[in-house]
């Protein structure tokens, strides 16, 4: 049986209104414009506040990009929303498929932290491939803030909320989904998590339970640093080896939106001219899950990413976890 193709027909994106810029971080913590431009890249983030919900941002995303795909949401068999803040722990995929009324489609959550678009992606792949769903929308969408300590210099100025989307369609006649590569690190989940952190209720004898939150975002830089440096061209390899092609054939980087100089160096060690690097991340900061099919959005709607174009990806953070995927746009 011939195997069924995958294209790639609508991207969008949303934002919360609100924005904060390097300044403003140097009225919480002790911290400066200078620093964080230099250091990570970024000047400006937007915040979700209060009446902003996770779902509504990932609804927005998920609404223009089935408007690009000329696609009603009715048609739609599946939702994957990566995300590790959802409204509800039970999960958030379900109010937006209810708010986007795809009264055919089954939705779940995927929690990947910022590799979650890329681990949705693959999912999704496999769904369209097996013949199982057509019409897929993978949304990617965070709002880290509300887990951010903003007493913590080393995290808050990093952080910025947003979703994007991407709708996939199963095709016989071309396959612009070339390949991809998921990787865990469990060993190394103590360098950046969002921990659990229940206060302890004794209910009668020496019967307890665990009841409370969860402890800030907690990461050792450094390490998040050199792992990102070291696996994500690793990664790219990987799959551009597993179809036959080489770096020089790639027209677009998309790389999770975490660092500017991450972004460099991954371009450096790859042979990838800066020019073909999408980045956004001055704009947004590192929107976890949703930074990905931000840029993606952007760069289709900018025209710069072009029907045919050849488009490298990786996302990589908490698990730790690290996933690559080639594509075409179209
Ligand atoms: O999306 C998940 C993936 N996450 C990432 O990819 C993050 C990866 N890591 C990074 O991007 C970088 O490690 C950071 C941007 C987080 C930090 O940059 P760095 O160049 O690795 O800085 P550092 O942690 O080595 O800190 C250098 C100095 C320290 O001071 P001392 O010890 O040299 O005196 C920090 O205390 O900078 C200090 N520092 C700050 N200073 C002003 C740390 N944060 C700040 C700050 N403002 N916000």
């Amino acid at each position: 049986m011939k195997q069924r193709g995958i294209s790639f027909i609508g991207t969008g994106s949303a934002l919360p209104s609100k924005m904060l810029v390097n300044q403003d971080l140097g009225h919480l913590v002790d911290t400066n414009d200078e620093w964080i431009r230099s250091r990570t890249g970024i000047k400006t983030r937007h915040l979700a506040s209060e009446n902003e919900s996770l779902s509504d941002l990932a609804f927005q995303a998920g609404l223009k990009a089935l408007a690009m795909a000329k696609m009603d949401p009715s048609e739609l068999d599946l939702i994957i929303l990566a995300t590790s803040t959802a409204d509800d722990l039970f999960g958030s995929a379900a109010q937006v498929q209810g708010l986007l009324g795809a009264t055919g489609a089954v939705a779940f959550d995927l929690s990947a932290a910022c590799s979650g678009f890329i681990f949705a992606l693959a999912t999704a792949s496999q769904f369209i491939r097996s013949g199982v769903y057509e019409k897929v929308l993978i949304i990617g969408a965070d709002i880290l803030s509300r887990w951010v300590d903003w007493s913590d210099r080393t995290t808050c100025v990093l952080f910025g909320d947003g979703a994007g989307a991407l709708v996939c369609t199963a095709t016989e006649k071309e396959d612009n989904f070339l390949g991809f590569d998921l990787n865990t690190d469990g060993t190394q989940n103590h360098c950046l998590n969002l921990p659990y952190k229940g206060k302890t209720k004794y209910l009668i004898h020496d019967v307890s339970i665990r009841q409370g939150s969860y402890a800030p975002i907690q990461m050792n830089g450094r390490e998040v640093y050199r792992f990102a440096v070291a696996k994500v061209p690793e990664v790219i390899e990987r799959v551009l080896l597993q179809v036959n092609l080489t770096t020089k054939d790639i027209d677009w980087l998309i790389l999770h939106q975490a660092n500017q100089r991450i972004l460099e160096a991954v371009a450096k060690k790859l042979n990838i001219l800066d020019e073909k690097v999408v980045t956004n991340l001055s704009h947004y900061g590192n929107t976890s899950a949703a930074s990905i099919p931000i840029a993606f959005d952007e760069a289709v709607r900018k025209g710069k990413i072009k029907k045919g174009d050849l488009i490298a990806t990786a996302g990589f953070g908490a698990g730790l976890s690290w996933g690559g995927a080639i594509l075409k746009w179209g």
